[in-house]
């Protein structure tokens, strides 16, 4: 089945569950992410405020392989925190090894996002949960039960009661992994240092590969717009057509064809390969691409994307400034791990 059917199958199930369940232990008043105060305003759905159970919960379902049909695989398996969330592969292997179509793209700042996956099908990271979790070709977790292993479990049926007031379903899945998802936060970075907090001086060629990154010749911030790098729209930008159809899956709209959500750039050194369907292996490779104006030329292809002539320096200051975008601390964050490693 592919994620758009499931996901239309079980929003009625889903909503069935929607309403407010009673609150019981846990209900921190006070419990706040700690967004940047130089990230857009985040309005959190009021059916799953934060608080410290709900996330906890979050994170040890992230990382538990019992909602997978062959007990193998989890989130972590294909979103690893030591690769901003990401694994590496061209396209993710899913169960049984099988390929999805996509890469893995980092799950870092997705509490900002107003949309998910690389269609923008999805329009919450509660039901986005829903799409691995059930999809024949990533986890393929029985639409119709919860693995008995899990539901035996009396430390997840604990939690699950503290942070939702009700035994573990997908009600409570889905929307205790957003709560931890809205967790992973990452912006201490030597850009956010020199730019916003102004706390560090500017290394040089980080400082020019800005300049130009955000010039009238490459365009890339008018996409790739800060603090987030994405404007959260959808380009072809001229990758050799590979069967994906793109934005048209989720539209029906010819014109959409080979366009993908534009993707954040942060972290971008930790999460290689790149674009959509990891075609493209190093960020060298990615610069090579645009100063040739694309790979191939469809007819919807954006105008931004043509040749830009950069000089060898060029290439590398903007590659240093892409650089500059990685947070070595937050991929080092203990809360992000699995409970397990936790010193
Ligand atoms: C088999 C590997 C695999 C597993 C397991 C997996 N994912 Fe993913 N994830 C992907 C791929 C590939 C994509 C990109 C899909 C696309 O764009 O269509 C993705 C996309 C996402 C997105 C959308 C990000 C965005 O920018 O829109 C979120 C959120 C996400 N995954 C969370 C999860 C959660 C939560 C789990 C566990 C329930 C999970 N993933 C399990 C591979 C995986
Ligand atoms: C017209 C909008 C647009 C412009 C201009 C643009 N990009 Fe992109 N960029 C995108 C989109 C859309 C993708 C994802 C394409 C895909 O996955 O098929 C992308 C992908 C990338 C990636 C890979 C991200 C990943 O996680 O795989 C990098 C790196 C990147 N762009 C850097 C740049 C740089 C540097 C510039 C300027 C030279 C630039 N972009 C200009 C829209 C744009």
């Amino acid at each position: 089945m592919d994620t758009v059917k499931i996901i239309a199958f079980l929003f009625s199930f889903f909503l069935a569950g929607c309403q407010e369940p009673a609150m019981q232990s846990c209900d921190q008043k006070n419990f706040r992410y700690r967004f940047p105060k130089h990230f857009p305003q985040v309005v959190l759905p009021e059916d799953n405020l934060p608080n410290d159970c709900r996330i906890l919960l979050g994170r040890k379902l992230f990382y538990d392989t019992r909602l997978s049909q062959d007990q193998i695989l989890s989130c972590g398996s294909c979103h690893n925190l030591n690769m901003a969330f990401t694994d590496g592969e061209k396209t993710s292997k899913g169960f049984h090894q099988n390929s999805t179509q996509r890469n893995a793209p980092t799950l870092f700042n997705l509490a900002f996002a107003p949309y998910y996956l690389s269609e923008g099908g999805v329009k919450t990271l509660e039901l986005q949960a829903l799409a691995p979790l059930l999809d024949s070709l990533e986890m393929k977790g029985n639409p119709k039960g919860i693995s008995p292993l899990l539901l035996n479990d009396p430390i997840i049926q604990e939690l699950s009661q503290k942070a939702y007031g009700r035994p573990l379903d997908y009600y409570v899945i889905t929307r205790a992994l957003a709560c931890f998802q809205r967790s992973m936060i990452s912006a201490d970075t030597h850009f956010d240092h020199a730019y916003y907090y102004k706390d560090q001086p500017w290394d040089s060629a980080a400082f020019r590969g800005w300049q130009l990154f955000q010039s009238n010749k490459l365009h890339c911030s008018e996409c790739h717009k800060p603090p987030l790098f994405t404007d959260y729209n959808f380009y072809n930008i001229g990758l050799k057509n590979n069967n994906d159809l793109g934005k048209e899956r989720e539209s029906y709209n010819i014109q959409d064809r080979g366009k993908f959500k534009t993707p954040t750039l942060r972290n971008i050194e930790l999460t290689p390969p790149y674009m959509h369907d990891g075609s493209v292996a190093t960020l060298e490779e990615v610069i090579e691409f645009y100063n040739q104006g694309g790979h191939n030329h469809p007819e919807n292809q954006d105008p931004r994307i043509k040749p830009l002539h950069l000089t060898a320096q060029e290439k590398s200051d903007l590659i240093l400034f892409l650089e500059s975008l990685t947070d070595w601390n937050a991929v080092q964050y203990e809360r992000f791990l699995p409970l397990e490693q936790q010193q």
